[in-house]
């Protein structure tokens, strides 16, 4: 009697077990973590003084936009940028890159072009100090989906900035590409998605089959 009890009861063990190493495994595969961007190019030669020629007010940038997933796609809607002084509230320029599709560990380099109608070279030239040097704050914004086997999810807002110091040569002082990142909202939607697998978990755990 005792015996057969036991046996149910390891029985019964193994099961959930089983069920909870698979709805680990499930989380683990479903994961998806956001693309990560960053600014490798910026350049007005407007600014840059040993050119000594303010006449080519276009502001050439290249963004950096990685999928760091091992096997899942992303569907990018329309990325908006916006480029603004320190301090203000209205941006100064604003651009726009069409939607597109990008395969898993892929890399994509977008370059966008702000011409004189997309960028305010009156608010940019009163922003210069005398050194030369003038500050960008860059924010981009867009909504992605991820592919995973033949199925998309829904859209996911991703929203990040960074401040950019430009110098007398017209170009980012920062050598590296400089990263935009989220604020806050990255912890956020790790805990997140690391409070849905606990109550996953806690879930299977107590449920009496
Ligand atoms: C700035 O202008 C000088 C003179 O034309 C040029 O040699 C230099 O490459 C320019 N700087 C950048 C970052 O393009
Ligand atoms: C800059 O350009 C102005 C007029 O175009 C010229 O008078 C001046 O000598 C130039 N300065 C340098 C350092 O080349
Ligand atoms: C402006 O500068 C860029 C980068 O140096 C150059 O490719 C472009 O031809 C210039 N445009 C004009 C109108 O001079
Ligand atoms: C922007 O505001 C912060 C504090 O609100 C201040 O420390 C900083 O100097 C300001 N920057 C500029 C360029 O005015
Ligand atoms: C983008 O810039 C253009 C030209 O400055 C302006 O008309 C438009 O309203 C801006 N769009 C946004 C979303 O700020
Ligand atoms: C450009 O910036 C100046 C100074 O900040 C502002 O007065 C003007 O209204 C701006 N122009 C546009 C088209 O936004
Ligand atoms: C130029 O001046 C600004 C404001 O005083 C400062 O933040 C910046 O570091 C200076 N840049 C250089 C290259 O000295
Ligand atoms: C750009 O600025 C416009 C107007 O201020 C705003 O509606 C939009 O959300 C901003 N977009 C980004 C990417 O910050
Ligand atoms: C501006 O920054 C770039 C990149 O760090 C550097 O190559 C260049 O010499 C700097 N120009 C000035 C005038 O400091």
């Amino acid at each position: 009697m005792g015996s057969s009890g036991g046996g149910c009861c390891q029985c019964c063990f193994s099961f959930i077990f089983t069920v909870g190493l698979t709805a680990l495994f499930m989380w683990l595969s479903l994961r998806t973590s956001k693309p990560s961007c960053s600014i490798q190019y910026f350049y007005l030669p407007a600014l840059n003084k040993t050119l000594n020629d303010t006449g080519n007010r276009t502001l050439y940038v290249s963004l950096s936009l990685k999928n760091g997933n091992k096997d899942k796609g992303i569907y990018y809607d329309n990325v908006n940028l916006n480029f603004s002084l320190p301090n203000t509230s209205k941006p100064v320029g604003n651009a726009s890159i069409p939607k597109f599709y990008q395969g898993h560990k892929k890399r994509a380099l977008k370059k966008v072009d702000l011409g004189s109608d997309k960028l305010n070279w009156t608010a940019v030239s009163g922003s210069v100090y005398p050194n030369g040097s003038t500050y960008f704050r860059v924010d981009l914004e867009t909504k992605v989906r991820f592919k995973i086997i033949f199925w998309r999810t829904k859209r996911h807002k991703l929203k990040v900035g960074a401040d950019v110091e430009v110098n007398a040569s017209g170009t980012k002082v920062n050598k590296k590409d400089v990263k935009l990142s989220a604020a806050d909202h990255q912890l956020a939607s790790y805990s997140g998605q690391l409070w849905v697998l606990l109550n996953f978990l806690v879930f299977i755990l107590l449920n009496p089959w």
